[in-house]
């Protein structure tokens, strides 16, 4: 397989195009975004994920790698197109149905699709009627594969090559050709089961950081009402050999842990009562948040706050479904005045551009929020210049993410989730 057509060029095509481009394929890769597509052309990447930009720039360089906004015949196809959920929390699959569509006219015997995208059970199979339109029979003429991408933004370029890769085929042959194509940079063991299986090995894998993120914050709730440490109590715990609790914090947000839990849900609603109150439970965090900025602050009118993070996790410019988001609208509806800052995110989804400068942001401000927990926030000294702008020397932090101590040293009243201390304190006037 010399040439690989890739649909969808996010924050997993784009590296996976390059990513084949690198290693000696020839690839089109194709995004129904002008916008995605004139940056690529232009040498600019449309993601921040670190060392992507040169990575995507060298593929091009190199004549392996042309960007396109329609298909073209191709030895392989992979598809990485979004797989959202709807407001009621049903799998919207809309993007893998169009893009299977656009690529019936390109399909001839012996080519290889895998669907890439994390989809519900069932959604590779429910592939074949529309890829036999081209008169070709999958299984035979076509081979058909999933095979979930489970890489970490941040360390997308190492993950792709170093993980672990589930192949699920729709036949068993189906999976040795979908594991031939990975062969090509995948380093890490290359695992072979059906179609369906990959798709729950995938969704299970996010549903059980979801469940144990759940408990985290729910335990995070309890330790305010017991008046502990909840950080604290889960560093110990984990010094159980068989305990493995993670982190509280704002919510859960990003395009998988927030998202593919639903898809298990949906597909068996009567066995997935845990997965359901887990998400519930996930969901609640943002309002538990504004909670404790009422109880610090006082009700919202006439308070300044400085909100520090809206991506949904550390370092990274990512919004998507992040909790922050929801805790900034709660505030402004409680009638809070909100100035935003994201080291990473220039702009909100809406378009609506962040102030990069963080000595405005702070200029005037009765308190500051971290939401998430970037480098450049965890890391921010407390005897800082810019935090003497601040009208009020209070931290609200939602992700236990800096020392607390040197903060209290430097005069400010540090309250934190999942701390039982977060008692009113007098804010200036
Ligand atoms: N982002 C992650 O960290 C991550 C990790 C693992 C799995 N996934 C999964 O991978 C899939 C892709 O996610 P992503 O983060 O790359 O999404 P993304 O939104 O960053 O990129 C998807 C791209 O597909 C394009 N697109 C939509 N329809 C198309 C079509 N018919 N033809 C060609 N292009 C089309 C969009 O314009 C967009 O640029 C999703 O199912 C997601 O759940 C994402």
């Amino acid at each position: 397989m010399q040439t690989i057509c890739v649909l969808g060029l996010g924050y997993i095509g784009l590296p996976t195009a390059a990513m084949f481009a690198t290693h000696g394929k020839n690839v089109i890769g194709v995004d129904v975004s002008e916008h995605v597509v004139a940056t690529l052309r232009r040498g600019d990447v449309h993601i921040e994920e670190p060392g992507l930009a040169a990575f995507v720039r060298d593929a091009i360089g190199t004549g392996r790698l042309e960007i396109r906004t329609t298909p073209s015949f191709a030895d392989a196809f992979v598809l990485a197109v979004p797989t959202p959920i709807t407001a009621d929390h049903k799998p919207d699959l809309s993007y893998v149905w169009s893009a299977a569509e656009a690529l019936v006219p390109y399909l001839r015997h012996g080519n290889l699709i895998v669907l890439e995208s994390t989809s519900p059970p069932g959604t590779t199979t429910r592939l074949i009627p529309i890829l036999e339109r081209s008169g070709l029979h999958v299984g035979t003429d076509l081979r058909l594969v999933h095979s979930p991408e489970r890489v970490l933004p941040g360390r997308i370029l190492i993950e792709l090559v170093q993980n672990d890769r589930v192949i699920g085929g729709y036949t068993p042959e189906c999976a040795q050709v979908g594991a031939e194509l990975y062969r090509a940079f995948v380093t890490g063991e290359i695992l072979l089961t059906d179609a369906t299986t990959a798709e729950m090995v995938k969704l299970m894998e996010n549903t059980f950081r979801d469940v144990n993120i759940a408990l985290a914050n729910e335990l995070s709730r309890v330790a305010q009402v017991v008046g502990i440490d909840v950080n604290e109590a889960i560093g110990l715990a984990n010094h159980h050999p068989r305990v493995t609790i993670l982190r509280p914090g704002p919510g859960v947000g990003g395009h998988c842990i927030a998202v593919d839990p639903w898809f298990i849900v949906d597909a068996a609603p009567q066995e997935t009562t845990l997965i359901r109150a887990a998400r519930q439970v996930n969901d609640g965090q943002p309002a538990f948040v504004v909670d404790i900025v009422r109880r610090v602050l006082g009700s919202g009118p006439g308070r300044e706050l400085a909100v520090l993070g809206l991506a949904y996790k550390a370092d990274v410019d990512d919004m998507r479904e992040s909790p922050a988001l929801e805790v900034v609208e709660r505030l402004a509806a409680a009638g809070y005045g909100l100035r935003l800052h994201d080291a990473h995110a220039v702009a909100l989804p809406d378009g609506t551009p962040l102030e990069r400068d963080l000595g405005t942001v702070l200029d005037g401000a009765d308190a500051l929020i971290i939401l998430t927990d970037h480098a450049a926030y965890r890391e921010l000294d407390p005897c800082d210049a810019r935090l003497q702008r601040l009208r009020g020397r209070i931290l609200i932090d939602t992700r236990n993410c800096v020392r607390h101590e040197r903060w209290r040293a430097a005069g400010f009243a540090v309250h934190r989730l999942g701390v039982g201390d977060s008692a009113p304190v007098s804010v200036p006037q």
